[in-house]
């Protein structure tokens, strides 16, 4: 009994240690390394803009507006909405919305004939696409005016493939569920202005992605990460991609345990069957970056939501061996900083962990139901 305490004691202290003493470091790089790259004010490449929707009707007109309001010389811009066969009024109030108000920038709405996922309507668009920059979004996100070009200073520099945005939760604080993933989202950002620092950052998020054409032949299709998935080829090119915080949209954080559930495992099956390709490529010597950032994102993402199992039997062991710390529990939950951290912490590893099991199992994910409450 006492060599499976110490087991599970040891294997807690990793669980805990390793994302702490990661977050630490890269803290520290985020907070004092300088970019150290030229940035160009005055890059203005010709950019497409690329939005998939599947049942969009809700949003589709609120992300034209937003649009609408890009900061982007009007001849260097066009927008490629890609909708695969939705089954409500998407298309047609895109079409109309366009046609009595006219647009600014020059727009496309394609139609698939049937949906095979976002990846393939991506590839589909991309066929379309005419820019030297390709953008991706999604119906349901918000990109502030000024976005693209803070977005574009970086992409100027020669050695950088791809940008991606900062998330602000429009509604972060509506209950507990939203104040936890605003609390992640910290956590996250900061590992990823450290890594993109450092070198660069693996994790995209296609809400606000920006890539140089002539750096991907197309998007991953395969296994439902476009973002991460694409991002991944790109680094293996010799390129590196970035996290830039001042390049900001702004979306919705889900609002139940249901919806928070649902979209937290999908996306860490995305991610993880991206950071397996990255660990696969570092192995064979096909990636040219730092091990440090794969291996431990590959960690992070895959082995330490299963050490949770470990800490979970420290934890039940403690109680039945002290019950009295059973009375601590309630008291946890009062303050609530403490509530939304404990909601993150365990939403994220029960929502990790269905994730690893569906990834062995081969469930794809790359088509998926949408979250209602994400969108207003
Ligand atoms: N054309 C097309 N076809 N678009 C689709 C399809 C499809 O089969 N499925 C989803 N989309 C569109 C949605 O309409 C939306 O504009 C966008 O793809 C993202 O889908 P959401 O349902 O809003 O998912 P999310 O908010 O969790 O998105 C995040 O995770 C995804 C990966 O799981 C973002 O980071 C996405 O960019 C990312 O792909
Ligand atoms: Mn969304």
């Amino acid at each position: 009994m006492n060599l499976i305490l110490a087991i599970l004691v040891i294997l807690s202290a990793f669980h805990v240690l390793v994302p702490y003493v990661y977050y630490l470091f890269m803290k520290r790089i985020a907070e004092r390394r300088p970019w150290g790259l030229v940035l160009d004010q005055d890059y203005e490449p010709k950019v497409s803009m690329i939005i998939p929707t599947y049942n969009e009707a809700s949003v589709i007109v609120k992300k034209l507006q937003n649009i609408e309001k890009l900061d982007y010389p009007k001849e260097k811009l066009e927008v490629i909405i890609v909708d695969s066969a939705s089954r409500d009024t998407t298309v047609d109030m895109a079409k109309k919305y366009v046609k009595k108000n006219g647009f600014p920038f020059k727009i496309l709405i394609l139609e698939e004939e049937e949906r095979r996922g976002k990846g393939k309507a991506l590839n589909f668009a991309l066929q379309y696409s005419k820019g030297e920059v390709i953008a991706t979004s999604d119906a349901d996100s918000y990109w502030e005016a000024s976005a693209l070009r803070k977005a574009l200073r970086y992409m100027a520099y020669p050695q950088i493939g791809a940008v991606t945005g900062r998330e602000i939760l429009i509604n972060l604080n509506r209950n507990d569920y939203t104040t936890a993933e605003g609390l992640y989202r910290k956590f996250y950002n900061t590992l990823r202005i450290g890594e993109s620092k450092y070198y660069s950052t693996l994790i995209f998020q296609g809400e606000f992605a920006v890539y140089k054409r002539e750096v991907f032949e197309k998007f991953e299709d395969e296994k439902g990460s476009d973002d991460t998935g694409t991002v991944i080829n790109i680094i293996s090119k010799g390129l590196r991609c970035i996290f830039v915080p001042n390049a900001v949209f702004h979306d919705m954080a889900p609002s139940t345990w249901k919806g928070r559930m649902t979209v937290k495992t999908r996306r860490a099956q995305h991610l993880i069957y991206a950071l397996t390709k990255a660990v696969k490529l570092k192995i064979k010597r096909r990636i040219p970056m730092s091990s440090l950032i794969i291996f431990v994102n590959f960690f992070l993402h895959v082995i330490n939501p299963l050490l949770s199992i470990a800490l979970l039997g420290s934890l039940i062991y403690l109680l039945y061996e002290f019950p009295l710390f059973l009375v601590c529990i309630p008291l946890l939950f009062l303050s609530r900083k403490l509530r939304a951290f404990l909601l993150s912490y365990i939403s994220n590893n029960i929502a990790l962990v269905l994730a690893i099991f569906r990834c062995i199992k081969g469930d794809r994910q790359d088509i998926w139901q949408k979250v209602p409450e994400m969108r207003y």
